[in-house]
């Protein structure tokens, strides 16, 4: 199968993929860190989707202004411009998610965290878990299908739950990276699970 792994700078699908004896590409704006350059195209992904001859496209759009954690700061009468530029980038996020469901391929995955494409697209298909697939992490994960069946877990596995202090609770990855520079955090933290990847080639390959 030709496989476009769109907005996948660690290549864990890619790898997964290629693995499996698939043509699969990465495709995002920052160099790739899965050590496979000759299976990256570090460029906008947009072209790519209307391009012929994608057997498979797995997107993974940037989820920063889509997630519902923070719509408090979109409220305008308490936050002034800042809300309004923030509601921008959010609906400039809506648009770039929206491409991916008009990609010229009959089979179409788009992953994203909970957050406002359930409503302004529809709901997703599913919603999995890390400890489904063998990561001792929690963080729901929805996927948007197009001809696809739902992504069967693969290995069951207890969760792993930090308590700080003050009672709040935390995933053991997003603990771990805390003190990590900003970027650097939020690159680690949303690279796909390796056992996720895996169960993508396995049963969509
Ligand atoms: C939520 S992260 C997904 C990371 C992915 N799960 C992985 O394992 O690498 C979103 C990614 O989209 C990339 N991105 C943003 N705009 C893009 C564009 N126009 N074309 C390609 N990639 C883009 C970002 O650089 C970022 O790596």
């Amino acid at each position: 199968m030709r496989v476009l792994v769109a907005c996948e700078e660690s290549q864990r699908v890619c790898i997964a993929f290629r693995n499996k004896g698939h043509e699969a590409y990465s495709c995002d704006i920052l160099p790739c860190s899965g050590g496979h350059p000759e299976w990256h195209m570090q460029e906008d992904v947009l072209p790519h989707l209307y391009e012929d001859g994608w057997d498979l496209i797995i997107a993974h759009p940037p989820c920063t202004y889509l997630t519902v954690a923070a719509n408090k700061y979109y409220n305008v009468k308490k936050y002034g411009t800042k809300a309004e530029d923030r509601g921008i980038e959010r609906l400039k996020a809506m648009n770039f998610f929206f491409e991916f469901t008009h990609a010229h391929c009959d089979k179409i995955a788009i992953e994203n965290p909970i957050g406002v494409m359930s409503s302004a697209y529809r709901k997703p298909d599913q919603i999995i878990q890390p400890y489904q697939f063998g990561h001792r992490e929690r963080k729901a994960t929805c996927l948007w299908l197009k001809g696809l069946p739902k992504l069967q877990p693969t290995n069951i596995v207890e969760p792993d739950i930090i308590k700080h202090k003050s009672g709040r609770t935390d995933s053991r990855l997003h603990f771990e990276t805390l003190k990590l520079p900003k970027e650097e955090r939020s690159r680690i933290r949303s690279q796909t699970f390796e056992g996720i990847a895996q169960a993508m080639a396995d049963q969509w390959g």
